[in-house]
């Protein structure tokens, strides 16, 4: 899995870095990391979460946006996809409380596979990830599988209207937007592309 991980749709080399692959020591550091710097509130503010919704977040990495939803709404499960059985480590200790009460659930698996049943959960959202699936398609089809009928999709990446100089580097150029949003166009009925300060957001319903 390590070898298939490694190819990325949108990246020309193989994507090695700690941060897109969390493991052992320096993927822990990446994954505090990841919890200081990452805005997530943003992220939050276009998924609209209502009591008793199911979200799914894949590729949770240090689970900060998991402890935004847990604290934040009245989601009833919070259930999230990395495949990164250190993050899953670290997340779930950053999500104790809720771990333990039932109401978050992360496991190891991928954009691609969630192992999560047909049309299951309410809202599907994917921070800073998208770029470094093996394969986009394959990814954007199994989001729409899993969430349900009118229910909600959310994608960010690096960018937006003021990039720190981390995100400046990691934006992906128009013609892998574009390939975003024609991928969401053809399985979903409404797609909008906004921009926050630092990410590139595609919301689809
Ligand atoms: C840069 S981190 C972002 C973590 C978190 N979403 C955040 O914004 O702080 C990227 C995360 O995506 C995960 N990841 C890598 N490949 C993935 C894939 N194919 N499907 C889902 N998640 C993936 C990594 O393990 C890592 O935890």
């Amino acid at each position: 899995m390590e070898t298939e991980l490694a190819r990325s749709w949108a990246m020309e080399r193989p994507v090695t870095s700690p941060f897109a692959r969390p493991n052992g020591i320096r993927g822990r550091l990446a994954g505090r990391i990841m919890l200081w710097t990452n805005p997530q509130h943003v992220v939050l503010d276009n998924l609209e979460v209502r009591p008793g919704d199911r979200v799914l977040e894949v590729g949770y990495g240090p689970g900060g946006l998991v402890r935004l939803l847990v604290e934040r709404t009245d989601a009833a499960l919070i259930q999230g996809i990395d495949p990164s059985p250190d993050m899953r480590d670290v997340a779930t200790r950053v999500n104790r409380v809720a771990a333990g009460e039932g109401r978050v659930d992360l496991r190891v698996g991928t954009a691609e596979r969630t192992g999560l049943p047909d049309q299951s959960v309410d809202h599907v959202v994917s921070v800073n990830n998208v770029a470094i699936w093996p394969d986009l398609e394959a990814g954007l089809q199994e989001f729409h599988r899993v969430v349900r009928p009118g229910g909600t999709v959310v994608i960010a990446w690096h960018g937006g209207t003021d990039p720190s100089r981390i995100a400046r580097s990691l934006r992906l150029p128009k013609d892998k937007l574009d390939r975003i949003e024609h991928g969401l166009e053809k399985l979903f009925s409404q797609v909008t592309r906004r921009q926050s300060k630092n990410l590139d957001i595609f919301r689809s319903r």
